[in-house]
């Protein structure tokens, strides 16, 4: 499979009195076409700031640096702001995370998914009116032509999400990103959404990227799953191998602390304490090493690059020292 965003080494640096402060530090991902790919990860390390570099959005003082960023062949950290803005919506759709915010309060749901297809693809406005209601049929809203007259605070909030994604998939794009966009909802909801989306991914035959902290919520709809750790990714594999066989200490912590089928948290595996390192302020090995119970002194002299685990999945890949020096030995 050839793929259709491949980031390579990204950096991102956000610009501070006392001199760049690193926040990504040399991601790699890729998305095949067709493929879903989760991206877990803590807080703070870097999910938004990795997919708004994509997309040319990044908030004021922070800039991608280095590495690169290819969708469909074309660097997309190297398009001009024009460019940019043609890729977004009509190639890559995007929903944010928290509807209430994103979309606008005073305006008609219609008129919200008018404005974007007006926008991404010219359309004239009655015929957009007319795709705009084909859009919240598909993303299953009821009655949706009288939807279309209301005002986001009318819809409950997994109807409001519903029709992000609507919005999202105006401009029929070949990689949608979603950016935590269940978090603000309750559990029964949540999996709705991503039953929803990977319906459309499949109906669509697009690629979607999905952004969360929750490795449970996404196993229903990933193919594959980066585990991203204080800007870098430590674990890259298919979810089953993820789920089955995780290898970095980061993953391993993570699925420890997921309930199991008995409802009862794994025992054996140690949970994560502490906390990552803030920006501009990372140690220079392995970023996981103050927190490893499994660290050795190598781990804080150099920082580990991705690569095969020794006898898994050959798609299976992992930046630790720990898990390839004792697969190798
Ligand atoms: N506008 C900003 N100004 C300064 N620092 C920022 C800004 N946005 C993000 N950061 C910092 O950059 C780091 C990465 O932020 P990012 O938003 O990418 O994290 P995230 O992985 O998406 O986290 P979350 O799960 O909380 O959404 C964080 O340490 C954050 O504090
Ligand atoms: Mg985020």
């Amino acid at each position: 499979m050839t793929a259709l965003l491949d980031i390579k080494s990204l950096t991102i640096d956000i610009a501070r009195d006392n001199g760049p402060a690193r926040v990504v530090d040399g991601i790699d991902l890729t998305v095949a076409e067709g493929e879903s790919l989760g991206v877990v990860g803590e807080s703070g390390c870097g999910k938004s700031l990795t997919m708004l570099s994509l997309m040319g959005l990044l908030p004021n003082k922070i800039k991608a640096t280095g590495g690169s960023a290819h969708f469909a062949g074309r660097d997309l950290l190297r398009l001009s702001p024009k460019e940019l803005r043609k890729v977004r919506g009509a190639e890559i759709g995007f929903i944010f995370q928290d509807p209430m915010t994103s979309l606008n309060p005073v305006m008609r749901i219609g008129d919200q998914i008018v404005e974007a297809l007006v926008y991404q693809k010219a359309m004239a406005k009655p015929a957009a009116m007319q795709r705009a209601g084909e859009l919240l049929e598909l993303v299953g809203i009821p009655s949706p032509r009288d939807r279309l007259m209301a005002y986001p605070h009318e819809l409950s909030g997994g109807m409001r999400q519903r029709v992000m994604i609507a919005i999202g998939l105006a401009g029929n794009p070949r990689l949608l990103i979603a950016d935590e966009p269940t978090t603000a909802l309750d559990v029964t909801i949540q999996a709705q959404i991503v039953d929803l989306v990977r319906e459309l991914k499949d109906r669509l035959k697009m690629s979607v990227v999905w952004i969360t902290h929750d490795l449970a919520l996404i196993a229903g709809l990933a193919d594959r799953i980066a585990v991203l750790y204080a800007g870098t990714v430590v674990e890259d594999a298919p979810v089953d191998v993820i789920f089955d066989r995780p290898s970095h200490p980061y993953t391993r912590g993570l699925l420890a602390s997921l309930p199991t089928l008995a409802g009862k948290a794994m025992d054996r595996l140690p949970s994560i304490g502490g906390t990552p390192p803030e920006p501009g302020r990372r140690p220079p090995g392995c970023p996981f090493a103050p927190r490893c119970s499994l660290a050795m002194p190598a781990c804080n002299d150099a920082l580990p690059k991705l690569a095969p685990v020794p006898g898994s999945d050959p798609r299976h890949r992992v930046a630790c020292f720990v898990t390839t020096e004792k697969g190798a030995a």
